[in-house]
């Protein structure tokens, strides 16, 4: 039977056996696979791995602190965080179009990841010892989508955070390439990879940037993700989560209703709740969430964050809509 220690030794002895005294790169985008990857490296070569971790400004409530300090701190990887916020927000100064977005968004990933990569390659090469591998928390899905793709349509240009081009000179390294999800999370915890990274749902690469509708500020994005730590933080409470793939959080930012609070008028925002359930993300249903618990998340939002004072839900299943709204 399937059993995570025996894959760990398993990978663990083919990692050192590919990479000898290589030294590795890794980029970590917060999300499981990657987080998953490099822990495995990590336990094969040590510090002959060092981590990359961009923050984009897009990123939710506490995702930097729980790569910087939880995961850090169960792992011991070497991690670089670049700190690339200002130039997300510049680059993405008056653009509402979603591709144009998300295509940004995608570039200057690249570009910051490159650069950071460069850098630490040119150090590595100075002290003799170039970085010549990069961990890809590739799973076997993905091998078996990119592999055999005949006539899938581009319905939204996918920015996979790590995703990278192909005139890198590395070899790659992907411990996850023969795994399924539910066993890269068996995996994780056997390395004891702290439960808010094993268990995250998927979260799209471009971040909070797809999910307000309108152009990208600063305080929009805080607005978004007060509201979103809130509407999480309720149904984690609920015990919804094994239920929910995901609950994208959505704040119309071009749309402006009329509300009464306390004794004054607001003229705020309105935010979307999109939970959905799936198998796989390619159809959705939306997720019948108790009215109690529902009724809840739009109490706290509605009071606690400032701007939004409306909550709508959303009950489109995909199709026709998308997951995301961008
Ligand atoms: P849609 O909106 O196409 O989303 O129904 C399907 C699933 O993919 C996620 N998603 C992304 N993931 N990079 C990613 O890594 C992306 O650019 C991206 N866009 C959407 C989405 O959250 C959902 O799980």
């Amino acid at each position: 039977d399937w059993n995570a220690g025996n894959v760990i030794a398993e990978q663990v002895a083919a990692i050192r056996e590919q990479v000898g005294s290589g030294r590795v790169i890794c980029g970590l985008s917060g999300g499981v696979d990657s987080a998953v990857a490099a822990a495995i490296v990590h336990e094969a070569v040590g510090d002959q791995l060092v981590c990359v971790f961009v923050d984009h400004g897009l990123l939710r409530q506490d995702e930097r602190r729980q790569v910087e300090e939880d995961y850090v701190a169960s792992t011991g990887v070497r991690l670089v965080t670049v700190d690339a916020r200002e130039r997300f927000l510049g680059a993405l100064a008056g653009v509402t179009d979603p591709e144009t977005k998300r295509k940004i968004i995608g570039r200057e990933f690249i570009r910051t990841f490159e650069q950071t990569q460069a850098e630490l390659v040119a150090e590595s090469a100075e002290a003799g010892d170039p970085i010549r591998f990069l961990v890809q928390g590739t799973l076997y899905p993905d091998v078996v989508e990119s592999g055999g793709g005949s006539g899938t349509a581009n319905i939204k240009s996918h920015h996979n955070v790590g995703g990278l081009p192909e005139d890198l000179n590395f070899e790659l390294v992907e411990p996850l390439r023969t795994l399924f999800k539910d066993e890269v999370r068996a995996i994780g915890r056997e390395l004891g990879l702290p439960e808010v990274i094993v268990a995250r749902q998927p979260f799209p690469g471009p971040g909070l940037g797809i999910r307000i509708i309108g152009e990208v500020t600063e305080d929009r994005l805080t607005t978004l993700r007060a509201a979103d730590a809130i509407a999480r933080e309720e149904l984690t409470a609920a015990g919804l989560d094994a239920e929910i793939w995901q609950c994208p959080v959505v704040l119309l930012a071009d749309v402006r209703s009329v509300g009464v609070q306390g004794d004054g008028r607001t003229y705020g925002h309105p935010v979307v709740l999109r939970p959905v359930s799936s198998e796989d993300a390619m159809t959705a249903d939306w997720t019948r969430v108790p009215y109690d618990v529902l009724a809840r998340i739009s109490n706290r939002i509605t009071n606690q964050v400032p701007e939004v004072n409306r909550v709508v839900l959303d009950v489109t299943s995909k199709p026709p809509g998308t997951i995301e709204w961008e």
